[in-house]
């Protein structure tokens, strides 16, 4: 089946990914970011066009001609002018409003592992009320919810990367013990549920935790990164109440500290799925976990 797939959220890490990935499968893909920029490489299958979430300007219009959409605009963390809720809820209500107006007949939706309804974690409840914005509206969709995404141009472990680097001399605090655990995704693995999400009927009103192959722990990120990146430090635990304490003062008077209160209360929330939850939902073996790129 060859689709028109508007894909919101298109110039982000996953969207880099997920374009030129449906493209090669022979779909033609409206692109929409703010800017309505085209991404390196993309072909002559891709047409960029401009939409904001926020405000619903120029939506409409980007879903005209489309026959499904991939919805992938959310913030991690908050910013000055960028909330949660404008951005991961209600940004996401306009989607759902705009892709009923244009009778879309399939809307593929990036949730997150461990989402939640609950207000004190706000990424993980925001994801969760856009998620629900999506499964009480009339469109058919099917809803993902992976766990860390690794691949070129990548938020987390570069993150992690940058955090070695310039935060860290010596030593890189590491959260607790180090135990929490997540299952890291291959971006290009993300690429191909996205496109059976949308060509495949029998998956309407499905819902898919999405890991890799293996389980691993911060800690053991963080020994993969330094090896790949040739930096060495010594890991040093830190109680997970005393980062909160410190992360919830640098959030008001340090923006740039590489994480933020809310991402460490998340930490408590599993990040992780069993083993054979993609092979099973999506009938191929997930890659390892490679960060070569990070070189
Ligand atoms: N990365 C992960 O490890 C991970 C894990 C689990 C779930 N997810 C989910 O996957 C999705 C994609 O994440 P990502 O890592 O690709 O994020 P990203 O790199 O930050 O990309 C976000 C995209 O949204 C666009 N955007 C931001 N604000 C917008 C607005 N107001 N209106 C329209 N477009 C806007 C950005 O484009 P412009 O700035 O050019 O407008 C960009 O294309 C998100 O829903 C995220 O929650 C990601």
């Amino acid at each position: 089946m060859t689709l028109t797939v508007a894909v919101i959220g298109a110039t982000g890490f996953v969207g880099s990914h997920v374009v030129p990935h449906l493209a090669s499968a022979g779909h033609r893909v409206i692109a929409v970011s703010r800017a309505g920029r085209r991404g390196i490489g993309w072909g002559e299958r891709v047409e960029a066009r401009a939409a904001d979430v926020t405000t619903g300007t120029g939506l409409d219009e980007a879903l005209v001609g489309a026959d499904a959409a991939v919805h992938l605009v959310a913030i991690p963390r908050e910013s000055k002018g960028s909330s949660f809720e404008a951005v991961n809820v209600r940004g996401t209500r306009r989607v759902v409003a705009a892709a009923e107006r244009a009778e879309i007949q399939r809307l593929v939706h990036l949730s997150a592992m461990g989402v939640i309804d609950d207000p004190k974690l706000g990424y993980l409840d925001s994801k969760w009320r856009g998620e629900q914005a999506v499964r009480e509206s009339s469109l058919n969709w099917v809803v993902l919810r992976p766990s860390l995404l690794f691949g070129e141009g990548d938020g987390f472990f570069n993150l992690v990367k940058a955090t070695l680097r310039s935060w860290s001399p010596g030593i890189v605090a590491i959260p607790g013990k180090g135990d929490a655990r997540f299952q890291p995704l291959s971006v290009e693995d993300l690429a191909i549920a996205v496109e059976k999400s949308l060509t495949d009927v029998d998956r309407a009103g499905s819902v898919y935790e999405l890991g890799g192959p293996d389980w691993v722990t911060y800690g053991q990120i963080v020994d993969e990164v330094m090896k790949v990146t040739r930096m060495r430090r010594l890991k040093l635990p830190m109680p997970i109440p005393l980062i909160s304490a410190l992360t919830s003062v640098t959030d008001r008077i340090l923006p740039v500290f590489p994480v933020s209160h809310d991402q460490i209360s998340s930490l408590q929330r599993p990040n992780y799925t069993d083993l054979g939850a993609f092979e099973r939902g999506f009938g191929v073996k997930p890659r390892t976990l490679d960060l070569a790129y990070l070189r």
